[in-house]
């Protein structure tokens, strides 16, 4: 089979794992605290890897990681409802990814994907046990129809953070620079942690986390990588700062300011970077 096939069929596989994250991480965060929402979230952090790995093959094949994601089964009343929906999100991963190793005769690659198999053989049996487990508990939706200021700002974060996520894990895939690639995974992991916390907390308030992104710098120079980056977080760390003097809870204002001063650290990391690029 020749690369190009190749590099389509791995960002199919790859798309569908950025489905799965998103919509395992929008029913963690619909449920609060507790230990099945705990579990959904660690389900999630596997299907990054996952990502992880089919990216750095398809830039290992000279393609380019999709930034696009396939459509989410959203729909659905209960939990029980949702943990159906992913058993069967699961299905239609394990389908295509049987129907992949049989087309790739690479065995570097057919490895690959029989390793991320048997992971979603496993989240396959993980979500069938949810569903009952969501019934006998009565695990509920805890999302609620907050709609003022502090829910404006805490959209607006999460959208950043989803973007700036997208766009370092883009970026690590994409540069020849290790110590780029590095830092890129490290900071991309840190915005995880940003958008974790701003979604519980508009779910706390009541409110519905929306995990929308916006447009994905796609520079393929390292350096223009970096000016973007720093671009970036200078008007979100501006943004962090003017949000947190608005808001009058002082636990939500700290929160502001930590992610601000994490925004801060990132620009500076980056600039350091940029300068070491440009010499
Ligand atoms: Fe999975
Ligand atoms: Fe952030
Ligand atoms: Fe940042």
């Amino acid at each position: 089979m020749d690369k190009d096939k190749i590099i389509a069929l791995l960002n199919e596989d790859l798309e569908g794992e950025h489905t799965a994250i998103i919509q395992y991480l929008t029913h963690a965060y619909a449920m609060g605290e507790g230990e099945m929402a705990c579990e959904i979230e660690a389900i999630a952090r596997e299907e990054m890897r996952h990502l992880d790995w089919l990216a750095e093959t398809i830039v290992e094949l000279g393609g380019t990681p999709s930034l696009e994601r396939g459509k989410m089964r959203m729909d659905g009343e209960s939990v029980a409802d949702w943990m159906r929906n992913n058993v069967i999100l699961e299905e239609d991963g394990m389908n295509l990814y049987r129907e992949h190793i049989k087309l790739i005769d690479t065995p570097k690659i057919k490895r690959l994907l029989k390793r991320i198999l048997s992971d979603e053989e496993s989240h396959h049996g993980d979500f069938k046990h949810f569903v009952d487990k969501a019934q006998k508990e009565g695990a509920k939706d805890l999302r609620g129809v907050r709609q003022d200021r502090v829910a404006q700002i805490l959209d607006w974060g999460i959208e950043h953070e989803y973007t700036v996520i997208l766009q370092y894990l883009l970026h690590s895939y994409m540069t020849t620079n290790e110590d780029v690639k590095e830092e890129m995974q490290d900071q991309a992991i840190n915005e995880m942690q940003h958008l974790g916390w701003l979604a519980e907390e508009m779910v706390d308030g009541r409110g519905t986390p929306r995990i929308d992104h916006t447009e994905v710098d796609q520079s393929t120079k390292t350096a223009d990588m970096l000016r973007a980056d720093i671009k970036v977080e200078k008007e979100v760390a501006d943004g962090y700062d003017r949000a947190a003097k608005e808001i009058e809870d002082p636990d939500l204002k700290k929160l502001l300011l930590r992610i601000r001063d994490h925004e801060v650290y990132h620009t500076e990391v980056f600039s350091d970077l940029l300068k070491e690029e440009e010499e």
